[in-house]
């Protein structure tokens, strides 16, 4: 069984899909993580972020796993936890050249593929429903307007500065939104078979039973 949740950033997607996996004993699959892996790695080995084949060799060098343990789920790339890293304003800033590359997301889309492969999964990202799992039980897309995923996030960030304004979060966001709707391999789009959740004047509680509701029958029917 595989539950798709996508969604742009802020819209509350990841805390949703990692209570959901939790609450189903399920595992969490956060393919957001495998871009900024591959982003962190080729920025380490000075890859030219515009090159292609360049990029599609150090990704088949390159080994991303995930180990889930108690204080969440950890991120590795090569055998190093990575889980901090990739979370950089560089790496962020930086994604959009990885998750912009056909080659690339191919790569990454089979090894996506392949972890789902070992049993029921929730699944998060921009093309989980659309292109990864068309086939999933469930699928949601998760939105909220842009204020709200932006004070989200800058309530996340730990050190709230001038440089860190909430408007300088909001431009961030607004062109995150544009390359991640607007690239031509798999852009972010709602797909005719998901459920469609405005989570802005939602509570994370109020948005997890409403999913839950829409999941159960799912469980009872396995
Ligand atoms: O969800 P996130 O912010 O961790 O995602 C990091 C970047 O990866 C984001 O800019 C969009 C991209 N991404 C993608 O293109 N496809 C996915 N399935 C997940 C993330």
């Amino acid at each position: 069984m595989i539950i798709a949740i996508d969604g742009p950033a802020g819209s509350g997607k990841s805390t949703v899909a990692k209570t959901l996996a939790k609450h189903l004993g399920i595992r969490y699959l956060d393919t957001g993580a495998m871009y900024r892996a591959l982003t962190w790695k080729a920025m380490q080995h000075n890859v030219n972020l515009d090159d292609e084949n360049a990029l599609c060799r150090i990704m088949e060098q390159t080994q991303i796993y995930f180990e889930s343990e108690e204080k969440g789920l950890q991120v590795f790339v090569d055998g190093r936890n990575v889980t901090k890293e990739i979370r950089s304003p560089s790496v962020t800033n930086n994604t959009h050249h990885i998750s912009g590359k056909p080659g690339v997301r191919a790569m990454l889309v089979n090894l996506q593929r392949k972890i789902a492969s070992k049993g029921n999964t929730v699944a998060e990202g921009r093309d989980i429903g659309t292109v990864v799992f068309p086939q999933a039980e469930k699928k949601f897309f998760l939105d909220a307007r842009i204020e709200i995923r932006a004070k989200r996030r800058f309530r996340e960030r730990e050190t709230p500065d001038n440089e860190n304004s909430l408007d300088s979060v909001i431009r961030e966001i607004a062109l995150r939104d544009q390359r991640d709707t607007t690239r031509k391999d798999s852009p972010l789009k709602i797909s005719d078979d998901s459920i469609y959740i405005d989570t802005t004047n939602l509570t994370l509680n109020e948005v997890i039973h409403r999913i839950i509701k829409e999941v159960n029958p799912l469980i009872k029917n396995k």
